[in-house]
């Protein structure tokens, strides 16, 4: 008796590991063409995303794009206008774009942000890392929804933080 119990309590703790687990692998899958569920627990921050945008060991992105980053004299002429990718995408059809762009475009030259599987030819030192952490992923979505072409309230943040 005493051992049935121990049993069926075992068994709920490996399911609630299964299910924790199911659910982080999920959250990474495009679904339709989004990834619906934050990579993160806390919200992006749009001026963590700016600077992760504008640094060129971090985010990169200005090494193929463009954008409004008056402060950036060199910008990439690789990809189109930062703006113009963003175009009327939601957090979740950017959070696939950044994790996975090869889902959208084969051949793309730009990298997956947040994917370290099926990745051919990385340094050693990125070797199962992904290039922006889950929390980078939310703050540089977060920014990019500011650039959004179809939010009312968009005012791009064009100056870096105090
Ligand atoms: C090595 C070049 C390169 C880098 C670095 C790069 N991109 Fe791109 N990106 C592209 C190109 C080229 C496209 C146009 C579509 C394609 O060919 O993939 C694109 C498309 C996009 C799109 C639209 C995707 C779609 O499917 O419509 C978004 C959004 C975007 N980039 C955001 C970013 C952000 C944010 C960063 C930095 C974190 C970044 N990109 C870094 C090259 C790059």
């Amino acid at each position: 008796m005493v051992l049935m119990r121990l049993g069926s309590g075992l068994a709920a703790v490996l399911l609630a590991i299964l299910l924790v687990h199911v659910s982080a692998v999920s959250a990474q899958t495009v679904v339709g063409d989004s990834i619906a569920e934050s990579l993160s627990h806390s919200a992006g921050d749009p001026l963590r995303g700016r600077a992760i945008i504008v640094n060129r060991q971090q985010g990169l992105c200005l090494l193929c794009h463009n954008g409004p980053f008056p402060e950036e004299r060199f910008q990439g002429n690789l990809a189109p206008e930062l703006g113009v990718s963003v175009g009327s995408l939601s957090a979740g059809q950017l959070r696939a774009r950044l994790v996975d762009p090869k889902h959208f475009h084969p051949d793309t030259i730009m990298p997956s942000f947040y994917r370290t599987e099926g990745l051919t030819r990385v340094a050693a030192k990125f070797s199962g890392k992904p290039i922006l952490s889950a929390q980078e992923i939310e703050d540089v979505i977060a920014f990019l929804l500011t650039m959004n072409q179809t939010n009312s309230s968009a005012a791009v943040i064009t100056t870096t933080a105090p």
